[in-house]
């Protein structure tokens, strides 16, 4: 059994066989996040990509707690440029087998420049292999067709729990996300990456009641802070 949990904006922390995975570190500047960088945990940062608010409090969360983390190749040597110590870097399509399970770093289509104007490499999703659950955290990016390939998950399984944007705008938005639940056919699917700024605002509401409707999925809504057993 794992837990998920929501620091809002695209943050989040999954904790399993006793690990925390923390995914997209933005708490200190975001005005949603239900704590600051500091009382983080983490034996895991991992970063889609460069963007400041995905990046935001990686080095200093590492660095804190010795995290290693894990990302693009582009991204983990500017983390270690920045004193985190251990990092584990990947590239599209390559997965790796960490203590709490295999990570595959999937497809992404944004764009991804460090905050300080350094290249950050291709931006990325994760998909999570765990002992007893496939998750798919899409990340930033638009609709495309391949996500219908991240559906049959590792192990031919299927994908137990998918983590959609939903802002529009900057990623997909929820008319997209409902086609994407459509290609990747998650038995429950979560909303992220909205409602942090009023740029991505979008009635989380209304988007799970297109989900139940249109999809098989059952959708979850989350605050900033609630958690989800996986
Ligand atoms: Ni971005
Ligand atoms: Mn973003």
């Amino acid at each position: 059994m794992s837990t998920l949990t929501w620091f809002g904006h695209n943050c989040w922390s999954l904790e399993t066989l006793g690990k925390h995975v923390l995914v997209d570190p933005f708490l200190d500047d975001s005005p949603t996040a239900p704590i600051k960088s500091a009382q983080a945990k983490a034996d895991y940062v991992l970063v889609s990509h460069g963007h400041y608010d995905h990046v935001a409090d990686a080095a200093k969360i590492a660095k804190r707690t010795g995290a290693t983390a894990v990302s693009n190749f582009e991204i983990c040597q500017w983390l270690s440029q920045q004193g985190v110590k251990h990092t584990e870097a990947m590239n599209l399509g390559g997965s790796i087998a960490l203590s709490f399970g295999r990570v595959k770093l999937t497809v992404a289509h944004h764009s991804s420049v460090l905050p300080d104007g350094t290249p950050g490499g291709n931006p990325g999703g994760f998909l999570f292999t765990l002992s007893d659950a496939v998750v798919y955290f899409a990340c930033d990016t638009a609709l495309f067709g391949d996500m219908a390939l991240y559906a049959r998950g590792e192990n031919g399984k299927g994908i137990d729990l998918a983590v959609l944007p939903i802002g529009d705008r900057f990623t997909m938005g929820p008319a997209d996300s409902i086609k994407a639940i459509e290609l990747i056919q998650p038995h429950r699917v979560l909303p992220t990456h909205y409602n942090t700024w009023p740029p991505i605002a979008q009635d989380a509401a209304a988007w799970a009641a297109r989900v139940r409707s249109e999809t098989s999925a059952e959708p979850l809504v989350l605050k900033p802070g609630e958690s989800v057993t996986i």
